[in-house]
C-alpha cells in the first residue's frame, strides 16, 4: 500500500503531536506510533516542565543554570532561544488543554529541581507528561486534517538508497521522501511518501537493563537517521536518573522525582548517612550527573545494592498531595514513604545527543526534520537540566512546524520509489535469538558503558556489540521484517553509536566519566 501525505510525522509524544497541531493547517498530516497513541516517554514524565513565565524568576537565571548543567558543551544560542521563547510554547500548550498545579495565590504552583537555582517546574502533580499527552491527544482527535495511524512501526526513511542510488555519509542533497512502515496488524510493509517528515521518535533508555523509559524508547528514529546516512552527535551523553525505585525484577523502573528531593527529601547511605554534602555544596539537589555519580562512588564502595531517600522528614498532607502516584506506587510494595526510607538506584534516563538539527529542527537530509528526545540541538550539552526535556521538544517541534509549512508548498512527492522488497526472507522460527541478543545489549551496555566508563570497558563492549551486529544483520537479511528485530537493530546501532562517541571524548565532562581521564580537580 501506498500513501500520499504532506507531512508524515514518526511518533506520537510532545514533539509529534504538537508539530501536528501546528502543521494540520497547512496540509495533510499522517503521524504514525509504533504502539497506543498515548504510549510514549511523554506518558512518564512527573517532575514537569522548566519555564520562566512569572517573576520573581528570570530568562537569565534559567539560562544560566541550563548552561551550568551542561558542563560548557552548550550551544549559548540554542539555551537562550529555547528558555525565551519556552514561555510562548507553555502557554500554547495550556490553551490546548493542559492543566498545569496552581498555588492559592492563583500563580503556579513551581517546584525545584537539581541544577535550578529557583523553583520553576510548571507540573501537574507528580503525572504531567501523562496530563499534556491527555490534552495533546485530545486537541488531534478534533482536527480533522490528521490522520494517527497507531499499531504502524517505522523501519527505514526513504532516502535516493532506495532508488539504486549511492549515498554517501557527509555528502550534501541526500533527500528524505518518506518512510517504509510496518502495519503491525497485517504485517504488511508500507510504502509513505510525504514532503516534510518529522522524526519524533523519543529516547533511548531500553539499551540499557535498568531505565525508566518505557519499552517503546529503543532509538528507533536515530539508528534509522544513522542508516540514512544522517549526522548524530552527542550520543556519549547519555543520563542517568539518580533515584529509580529499587525493586528488582521490575522493567521499566518507576521514577522517584527529583521533585522529591526538591521538596526537601535527602539521599543516605543503607545505615542512614546523608552522603551528598561530601560531593557536592548542593548535596541531593545537585545536578544529575554529580548525584548519580556520588550513588555510584558510594554502593560500589560499601558494596550496596541501593541508597536511600529519606522522605521521612517530610509533611505527610503536602507529600500526598504533590506527589499521589509516587505515594500510592510505594503503598503497593508496602512502603509508607512517610514512615520509612524509599530504596532508590540510577537508571538509564535520559539521551542528550541525538540526529543534529539546526535552530530549526532540520537535520542533514532534506526535508527531513527531528524534534524531541531523539534530536541533539545543542541546548543540553554534556548534561540535561532538569524537566528541560519537555521545554526543548515544544521550542523545536514549534520552530520545525515553521520551517516545513514554508517548504511543503515547493516539495513534489518522489513517485519513483518502489514498494518494499520482502524477497528471500521467511518468518523467524526461534524468536530466542532476537530476546537473547537484546538481553545480551542491555549487559554489555550497563556493565561496560554505564555511569562510570574506561577505555577497556568501552573496547570490550565495542567488540562484544561487533558479535552482536553481526548475528543480527544475518538474521535480518533471511526474516520477515518484525518490531522486535528491527528495535534490536536500532538498539544495537545506538549502541554502537554511544561507545564510539564514548571512545572518540578523551576527557570527563558531564555524563561522560572515564577513569582514563578524570576531571581536572
Ligand atoms: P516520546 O514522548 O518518547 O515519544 C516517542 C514516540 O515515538 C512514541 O509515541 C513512540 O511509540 C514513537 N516511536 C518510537 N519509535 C517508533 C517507530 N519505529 N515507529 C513508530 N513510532 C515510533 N522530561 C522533562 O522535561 N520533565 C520531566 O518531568 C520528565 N520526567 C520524565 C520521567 C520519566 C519516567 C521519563 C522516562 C522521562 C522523563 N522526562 C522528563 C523526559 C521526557 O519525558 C522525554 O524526553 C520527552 O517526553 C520525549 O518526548 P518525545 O516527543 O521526544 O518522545
Ligand atoms: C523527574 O521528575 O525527576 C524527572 C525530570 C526530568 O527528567 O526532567
Amino acid at each position: 500500500m501506498r500513501t500520499k501525505t504532506d507531512f508524515l510525522i514518526i511518533g506520537s509524544g510532545i514533539a509529534g503531536l504538537t508539530y501536528a497541531l501546528k502543521v494540520a493547517a497547512h496540509g495533510t498530516v499522517t503521524l504514525i506510533t509504533k504502539v497506543q497513541a498515548e504510549e510514549s516517554n511523554t506518558k512518564y514524565a512527573q517532575g514537569g516542565i522548566a519555564g520562566v513565565l512569572e517573576g520573581p524568576d528570570s530568562f537569565e537565571n534559567h539560562v544560566k543554570d541550563t548552561l551550568i548543567a551542561g558542563a560548557g558543551i552548550c550551544d549559548e544560542n540554542i539555551v537562550r532561544m529555547v528558555v525565551t521563547e519556552g514561555a510562548e510554547r507553555i502557554r500554547e500548550i495550556i490553551e490546548w488543554g493542559t492543566r498545569f498545579d496552581r498555588s492559592d495565590d492563583g500563580g503556579f504552583d513551581l517546584a525545584q529541581e537539581g541544577g535550578h537555582s529557583a523553583p520553576r517546574v510548571l507540573h501537574h502533580k507528580d503525572s504531567t507528561g501523562n496530563e499534556i499527552e491527555r490534552a495533546l491527544l485530545a486537541a488531534i482527535d478534533k482536527h480533522p486534517n490528521i490522520q494517527v495511524y497507531t499499531h504502524y512501526f517505522a523501519i527505514d526513511i526513504i532516502t535516493q538508497h532506495h532508488l539504486g542510488m549511492e549515498v554517501r555519509r557527509n555528502t550534501p542533497d541526500i533527500t528524505c521522501y518518506g518512510a517504509y512502515v510496518l502495519n503491525t496488524r497485517t504485517g504488511s510493509v508500507e510504502t509513505i511518501l510525504s514532503r516534510c517528515t518529522l522524526v519524533a521518535t523519543g529516547g533511548i533508555g531500553q539499551v540499557y537493563r535498568a531505565t525508566t523509559n518505557p519499552v517503546i524508547a529503543t532509538g528507533d528514529g536515530i539508528a534509522m537517521v544513522y542508516r540514512a546516512k544522517g549526522t548524530v552527535k552527542d550520543m556519549e551523553f547519555v543520563q542517568f536518573h539518580p533515584t529509580a525505585l529499587y525493586l528488582p525484577g521490575e522493567s521499566p523502573s518507576f521514577l522517584i522525582s527529583e521533585a522529591v528531593r526538591g521538596a526537601g527529601a535527602v539521599l543516605r547511605t543503607k545505615d542512614g548517612r546523608e552522603f551528598m554534602a561530601g560531593y557536592d555544596p548542593r548535596g541531593s539537589l545537585a545536578p544529575r550527573d554529580i548525584v548519580a555519580r556520588a550513588i555510584d562512588q558510594e554502593m560500589k564502595l560499601r558494596g550496596d545494592e541501593f541508597v536511600y531517600l529519606d522522605c521521612t522528614n517530610l509533611n505527610r498532607e503536602y507529600f500526598m498531595q504533590h506527589f499521589p502516584a509516587i505515594f500510592a506506587k510505594c503503598k503497593s510494595i508496602g512502603l509508607d514513604p512517610l514512615n520509612v526510607m524509599i530504596p532508590v538506584v540510577p537508571a538509564a534516563h535520559y539521551s542528550c545527543g541525538g540526529i543534529l538539527v539546526d535552530e530549526y529542527g532540520k537535520s542533514n537530509l532534506k526535508h527531513l526534520y527531528a524534534a524531541g528526545e531523539c534530536a541533539c540541538t545543542g541546548l543540553h550539552g554534556a548534561n540535561r537540566l532538569a524537566s528541560n526535556s519537555l521545554l526543548e521538544a515544544l521550542v523545536f517541534a514549534h520552530r520545525a512546524a515553521i520551517d516545513s509549512m514554508a517548504v511543503a508548498p515547493s516539495i513534489s512527492h518522489q513517485d519513483n520509489v518502489p514498494e518494499w522488497n520482502s524477497e528471500g526472507t521467511k518468518q523467524p522460527n526461534e524468536m530466542v535469538l532476537i530476546t537473547h541478543n537484546r538481553r545480551e545489549l542491555q549487559q554489555v551496555m550497563s556493565d561496560y558503558v554505564g555511569i562510570v566508563r574506561s577505555d577497556v570497558r568501552l573496547k570490550r563492549a565495542l567488540d562484544r556489540l561487533r558479535i552482536l551486529y553481526g548475528e543480527t544483520e544475518a538474521l535480518y537479511e533471511r526474516t520477515i521484517v518484525s518490531p522486535s528485530l528491527c528495535e534490536l537493530r536500532n538498539m544495537i546501532s545506538v549502541g554502537y553509536m554511544i561507545i564510539k562517541s564514548a571512545m572518540a571524548r578523551k576527557e570527563s565532562v558531564g555524563l561522560h566519566y572515564t577513569t582514563d581521564y578524570p576531571p581536572a580537580s
